[in-house]
């Protein structure tokens, strides 16, 4: 039995099993969700072993530098929409061959900085619109064979190679034709196939590092090179190392295909590898020449080269220069042969002190002039523009950016004499004041002082201005009239408030970031006539009404001028309940908003509610009633007390046979008919002997304790009264309120004691029931329940009428008694 049970559960069994497990691999991913609204995920630095689950919409997906091992067929499927993956810097060592194949959009593709040891041509079969593929820096010996590449149809950036690849084979960049840039890490290679490269055309920049080849496989590298030199094909050439002799013999291949632009990075040179390159390109049109990081070991002596001809140089660009040597160093002078001609010429953080007044003299056709980041003071860069009377007479750019300048007025004074100047750039120097005037050339347009130390602005400034960036400076207002100016830079300064836009006519930028701004409304763009872009995100935004609504109008499109920065840097700083939200999101109410209306609107609803219950609680008598009870609830507990004083004698007490109940109106019939027939009745001529017995009554007008409270005087009266004789007419029902609220009153007395019975009604005039108000119910109740006298209207029947009170006062006190 047990065993035939297992047997049937088992396929359940497997079944749960194998549901267990399908989850586990998926809910044992972790997930991320860093993206932003332009579906760009960034999960990168964030330690997943793993490709996380990611949602199928994104765009791009950063999972550049975790520990992420391995791509598994199922890790991507799903993201049919993604174009650009990154799995740079990871330990990837194994990709599935199928991984990558539910990527039909993906057009970059950054695998580098990994541990694959093999290529696989499977993995970019289905990648038909792939752009960018990014294979350096893993530790592949060879590509894949047959070529992985000619699946990628659209492929125009190819970068591969790492310090372990040894060969390229032709048939490994089979269908690889056109490509806008190129870059192999070749720096181990020991076999080439000669023409592997060639078939690329056209073919845009070029990046190859060559460093073993260079020095130990000369031919190698010539191959390489004649394989993808061409004139319009920038070339940069990495990792050298030229201090041997003849190390600058491949470059002989790309001379001969008459490069134009040649770059070397990481480069290391003596003075005689630099005039051996020297003369190999001597002729070839290079017209752009740069070298970024380079150590130069020798003095640069570079004499012996004056002869060649570089008649085509445009440009030089240095940066990252390293002399090895240099207090030995001799200065540009040397190369005098190369500066007739450049028209620019940068050198960027270099250690660059001087430029000698000599130096300039040559560079005649300079137009730009770039030496940031050096160490340019006010008295060496007195000597680099002559002391104001540089011979830079075509220059128009001039670069200072990053230096250690200290005067304005220096600066100004310097370059005034460069008739053509129109970009001046001095930012990141030590300026720490404006002086009050300065002298700079009328045709000076952009100027740049930020990360300086202003802490105000003067009249230094020129009026020529179309661009200027004064940002990170310590400013706190900018009350300048500058017409011409079309870009203001004023971001990372202490600004309250937007400056003033009628000083800027022509303005149509803004950048005002990263400020104390607290709000800016429609009034203060609109004294900019013709702004159009704003970007004053990360200031402390006080999130009023009306600063969010005009805010989240503008981010709309309301308005002429454009939000240019991101959306979400504009964040409400105050109020407290507001803090850190983006104000495009934060949603005021109508209350926060119309705090006057509402409380004024809301004041009124209350009123009128207020005379509303009113008059409902006037309509439906509550007062009435509230009164009623109160009125009860004392009387009742004075009549105990009363009681309570007076002991329970009951007869002796009685001293009225009845209370007469009456409405003020009713008094004459009262006091002329019902008094003198009860008090003093006539004899009974037929019966003596039945003759009516004299009463007393109590009358509250004659009876009253004077000086008593008249509930209690009721109150009072009433217990010491037999009976209760109420005289109902129109008048007692209607017209006569307080007196029947009192007399009501009684009738909650009566509960318990005397009963109905003590209650005699008289009706002066036909009166129904349904006349008497409902809420007088307990008066309803004693006209259905006891039977009512009715004052006759004929005078002959008043007799009978007398009989009949008699008889019930008399009936009633003998029961009673
Ligand atoms: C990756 O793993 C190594 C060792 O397993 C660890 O040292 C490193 O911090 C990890 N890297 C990241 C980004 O988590
Ligand atoms: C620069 O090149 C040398 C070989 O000449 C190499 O060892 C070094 O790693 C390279 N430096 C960089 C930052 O690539
Ligand atoms: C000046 O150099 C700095 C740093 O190299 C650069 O950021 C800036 O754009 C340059 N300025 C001009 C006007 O080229
Ligand atoms: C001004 O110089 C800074 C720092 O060099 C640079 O970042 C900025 O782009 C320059 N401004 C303009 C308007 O070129």
């Amino acid at each position: 039995m047990g065993k035939t049970t297992a047997c049937s559960y088992t396929p359940l069994l497997l079944l749960l099993l194998l549901l267990c497990w399908a989850q586990r691999s998926d809910h044992g991913r972790p997930s991320c969700d860093r993206c932003d609204p332009q579906l760009s995920c960034d999960c990168s630095h964030s330690g997943f072993t793993c490709v996380p689950v990611v949602t199928d919409l994104a765009l791009t997906l950063d999972l550049s530098f975790n520990n992420i091992t391995e791509v598994t067929e199922r890790d991507l499927t799903g993201h049919r929409r993604l174009k650009a993956l990154s799995l740079h810097g990871n330990r990837l060592a194994v990709i599935h061959p199928l991984g990558f194949d539910s990527l039909w959009s993906l057009e970059t593709l950054d695998l580098s900085n990994n541990q694959l040891t093999a290529l696989n041509h499977k993995w970019f079969r289905k990648l038909g619109a792939l752009q960018k593929l990014n294979l350096l820096n893993n530790p592949y010996r060879s590509l894949a064979s047959p070529s992985g590449f000619q699946g990628l149809v659209s492929l125009r950036r190819l970068l591969f190679g790492g310090p372990a690849l040894e060969e390229i084979k032709r048939a490994d960049l089979l269908g690889v034709t056109e490509l806008e840039e190129l870059a192999i890490n070749a720096n181990n290679l020991i076999r080439y196939e000669s023409g592997a490269l060639a078939d690329m055309w056209p073919l845009g920049r070029v990046t190859l590092s060559l460093h073993r080849p260079f020095l130990t496989n000369k031919s190698l590298a010539s191959a390489i090179l004649a394989d993808v030199s061409y004139p319009n094909t920038p070339m940069v050439l990495e990792d050298l190392n030229m201090n041997q002799k003849g190390s600058e013999l491949p470059l002989k291949e790309a001379a001969k295909r008459r490069i134009r632009s040649l770059t070397f990075r990481n480069l290391t040179s003596s003075d005689e590898a630099l005039i051996d390159f020297l003369k190999v390109m001597d002729g070839v049109p290079l017209s752009f020449f740069s070298c970024e990081g380079a150590t130069l070991t020798g003095e640069g002596r570079l004499e012996p080269a004056s002869k060649t001809d570089y008649k085509a140089i445009d440009e030089f660009f240095i940066r990252d220069l390293v002399v090895l040597d240099v207090y030995k160093f001799v200065s540009l002078l040397q190369l005098w042969f190369l500066l007739h001609y450049p028209r620019k010429v940068s050198v960027i953080k270099s250690q660059v002190f001087v430029m000698p007044c000599l130096t300039s003299h040559l560079l005649v056709n300079l137009q730009y002039l770039d030496l940031s980041d050096n160490l340019l003071t006010d008295m060496t860069l007195k000597e680099t523009l002559c002391k104001g009377d540089s011979p830079l007479k075509d220059v128009r750019v001039l670069n200072f950016s990053g230096n250690a300048l200290k005067s304005l007025s220096l600066m100004s004074h310097l370059v005034e004499k460069l008739p053509k100047l129109t970009h001046l750039d001095v930012s990141r120097n030590i300026f720490s004041s404006m002086p009050q005037s300065c002298s700079w050339p009328h045709t000076l347009r952009h100027l740049n002082i930020s990360r300086a130390k202003l802490s105000a602005v003067t009249q230094c400034l020129p009026t020529t201005l179309e661009v200027l960036d004064l940002s990170n400076n310590d400013l706190k207002s900018f009350p300048l009239f500058l017409p011409a100016l079309r870009e203001l830079h004023l971001s990372g300064n202490k600004f309250l408030s937007l400056p003033s836009g009628w000083l800027f006519p022509n303005l149509q930028t803004l950048a005002i970031q990263s400020n104390t701004l607290n709000m800016f409304g429609q009034s203060d763009l609109q004294s900019y006539r013709r702004l159009q872009g704003l970007q004053a995100g990360q200031n402390k935004f006080v999130c009023s009404c009306g600063f969010v609504h005009f805010l989240q109008s503008v981010l709309g499109g309301g308005g002429g001028v454009q939000i240019t920065d991101r959306e979400e840097s504009y964040i409400c700083d105050s109020p407290l309940s507001l803090q850190g939200e983006p104000v495009s999101q934060v949603n005021l109410s109508i209350v926060q908003c119309h705090q006057v209306l509402v409380v004024s609107v809301s004041c009124g609803v209350a009123l009128c509610v207020a005379l509303l219950v009113w008059f409902l609680l006037w309509r439906f008598h509550a007062f009435w009633y509230l009164s009623m009870i109160w009125a009860w609830l004392k009387a009742k507990r004075s009549s105990q007390r009363r009681r309570q004083r007076d002991g329970e004698a009951t007869e002796a007490l009685l001293r009225f046979d009845a209370f007469v109940s009456y409405s003020e109106r009713d008094a004459g019939w009262v006091e002329n008919y019902l008094v003198p027939e009860l008090e003093r009745p006539r004899e009974n001529r037929q019966d003596p002997m039945n003759s009516p017995q004299p009463l007393t009554l109590c009358l509250h007008k004659r009876d009253f304790v004077p000086g008593h409270w008249i509930l209690d005087n009721i109150m009072s009266s009433i217990e010491q009264s037999r009976r209760t004789i109420f005289v109902l007419s129109e008048n007692f029902v209607q017209s006569d309120w307080c007196r029947y609220e009192l007399d009501f009153s009684h009738f909650w007395l009566f509960d318990g004691n005397a009963g109905e019975e003590a209650a005699i009604l008289i009706l002066l005039e036909p009166l129904s029931k349904d006349d008497i108000p409902k809420r007088f119910c307990k008066l309803r109740k004693l006209m259905s329940s006891t039977t009512y006298l009715e004052w006759p209207q004929e005078e002959e029947r008043c007799g009978e009428f007398w009989e009949s009170l008699h008889k019930a006062l008399r009936v009633q006190g003998q029961d009673d008694g």
